[in-house]
């Protein structure tokens, strides 16, 4: 028994992944040259990516997580979360990159971003290893996406479902009969 059978279909092997990220990495440590990075990510889903991309960055940079829940029942994200851990420091002078795993609704990141412009970073971007643009709720826009991806759920490489699977080394999408059991 293997969570590999599981799976149906891999959309992005270990090799495209590794790629992408070292080409991103490259990217950002351009752009930052001079700057004070400071790189923000939400748990859980992005601490693969951010564990792989932040290795690829060569310029000093500092790491900080949050912690975020989403009011309400249901499944769907209504956009106004809750702030169950924050930022340990002030962001005046830093130079902020949030890392994020996929960009699906954009609700919770335009609500977070909005909230951290607030405390007023010298500026802040988006990474995101995935971007699902068919699914958009707000005019919300990455500045550094990986992967485009059809509207369909993926799991692996950080990614859940039912907070399974985000160790697979790939992604990939489940057999139907996963979900219904
Ligand atoms: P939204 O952009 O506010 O709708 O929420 C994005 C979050 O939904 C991501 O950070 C993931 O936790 C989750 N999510 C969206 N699409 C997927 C998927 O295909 N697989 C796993 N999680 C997903
Ligand atoms: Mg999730």
């Amino acid at each position: 028994m293997s969570m590999h059978d599981d799976i149906l279909k891999v959309l992005l092997t270990q090799e495209e992944l590794r790629e992408k990220v070292k080409e991103l990495g490259r990217q950002i440590t351009q752009d930052y040259q001079g700057k004070n990075l400071m790189i923000v990510t939400v748990l859980k889903g992005a601490v693969v990516f951010l564990a792989d991309l932040m290795r690829e960055i060569d310029v000093p940079a500092e790491i900080d997580f949050m912690v975020v829940s989403s009011y309400g029942a249901g499944t769907k994200s209504s956009g106004v979360v809750k702030i169950v851990k924050d930022l340990d420091v002030p962001l005046k002078d830093k130079d902020l990159l949030i890392v994020e795993d996929i960009l699906d609704s954009g609700m919770t990141l335009s609500y977070l971003k909005e909230l951290l412009e607030g405390r007023e970073p010298r500026s802040i971007r988006i990474a995101t290893l995935l971007d699902k643009p068919a699914r958009r709720k707000v005019d919300l826009k990455a500045d550094y996406i990986g992967y485009s991806v059809p509207d369909e759920f993926v799991v692996g490489y950080g990614l859940d479902y039912d907070e399974k699977y985000r160790n697979l080394p790939y992604i990939g999408i489940l057999k139907p009969e996963v979900y219904s059991v």
